[in-house]
């Protein structure tokens, strides 16, 4: 029936959005206001996309050298081109249900965060060494690849690597034991080392483009605090260390959700020797870290051997949990119902 369909299509289009029509702006240089000059400055400052400027401040357009004003007219070009503008609350609903969900390798764990690992924001696992923070890591960028219906992104990883504990031959373990092709999921992972973190940062400063041009759909940094830890030490560096860090996890949140990428940080634990009741350990970082991770995970030994308990410690809307799971030659696993049994015993 013509008519009825007529109407229809009228219907729809009274349905309008408070967001206004996105202009289209492909390259930093279709920007209104931004000449060659400024281009190349933006560049060397880390701002290759659009979608990353648009997630900018006008503080870190500073070393451009263009007006305050100016800045503010260039990131909200890049804004309304990527349609971040006041929107209705519905349509945060909307963004919220473009949020995407990676698993881990273990069913309960995936539960227990409501589904898997999210996009657009940060998930921290951290725990003493061998705990399994990094045999996480390798997972989830195998995990990555895989298409929707089996938990996965159909995307690729950008790892990077500041302990050069990355390991091809765990990929390739992984990678079999899901049946994927190993030589193909090897091409899909963006690899770097950081050697310091001024380096570390660096790297991510300068992400952008290489995640739009593989389809990055996750990034993880292995170990986010090691190097800032042997780097800044004593009392007086603490200041400074934590505003590099926090720049750091703020650099590595714009792009999660400027490309709805999950993210990905691993850090260590350290002891705190006034605390005599409960788990004496607390990750580093403080609350720096504490606050921008969205999600944290604390990763622990339950005793020798492959288990290890994944509690989830803090996230914005779900309540505390536990859960136990295994690092096998195939990854990251659920544990059977004997082994649950038996652990449950042995309690
Ligand atoms: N091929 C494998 N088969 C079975 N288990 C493995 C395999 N590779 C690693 N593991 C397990 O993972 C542990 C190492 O975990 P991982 O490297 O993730 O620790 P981590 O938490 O990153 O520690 P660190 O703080 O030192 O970086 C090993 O001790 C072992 O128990
Ligand atoms: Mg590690």
């Amino acid at each position: 029936m013509p008519e009825d369909e007529s109407i229809n299509v009228e219907a729809e289009e009274k349905e309008e959005s408070a967001a206004p029509k996105k202009p289209k702006y492909e390259f930093i240089e279709d920007i209104p206001g931004v000449g060659p000059a400024t281009s190349q400055k933006l560049r060397e400052l880390g701002y290759h996309t659009v979608e990353s400027l648009a997630m900018a401040t006008s503080r870190e357009l500073e070393p451009v050298g263009v007006s305050e004003k100016k800045s503010f007219q260039i990131i909200n070009a890049a804004r309304s081109a990527v349609g971040i503008n006041f929107i209705r609350a519905d349509e945060l609903y909307n963004m919220r249900k473009d949020v995407l969900r990676l698993t881990s390798g273990s069913k309960a764990l995936d539960k227990m965060i409501n589904g898997g690992l999210e996009s657009q924001t940060i998930t921290e696992f951290y725990g003493e060494y061998g705990s399994g923070k990094s045999q996480f890591c390798h997972q989830l960028c195998v995990n990555v690849q895989l298409p929707p219906e089996r938990g996965g992104l159909g995307g690729g990883a950008l790892y990077v690597d500041t302990e050069n504990t990355f390991r091809l031959e765990r990929i390739i373990q992984m990678a079999t034991h899901l049946g994927l092709d190993p030589e193909q999921v090897v091409k899909n992972i963006i690899y770097a080392e950081a050697f310091t973190s001024d380096h570390q940062m660096f790297l991510l400063e300068n992400a952008d483009e290489i995640i739009k041009a593989n389809n990055i759909k996750i990034i993880i940094i292995d170990s986010l605090t090691a190097h800032f830890r042997s780097e800044y030490i004593g009392r007086e560096m603490l200041a400074s260390r934590q505003q590099k860090l926090n720049k750091h996890m703020h650099k590595l949140i714009s792009l999660a959700r400027a490309f709805n990428a999950v993210a990905v940080v691993t850090n260590q634990v350290m002891a705190k020797p006034d605390q005599f009741f409960g788990d004496a350990t607390h990750p580093i970082g403080g609350h720096i870290v504490g606050h921008t991770s969205n999600t944290r995970i604390y990763l622990r030994r339950s005793s020798r051997g492959p288990v290890r308990i994944a509690r989830l410690v803090s996230s914005p809307y779900l309540p505390e949990g536990e859960e136990i799971l295994k690092v096998t030659e195939n990854g990251i696993e659920d544990i059977t119902e004997e082994e649950k049994a038996a652990k449950t015993r042995g309690r």
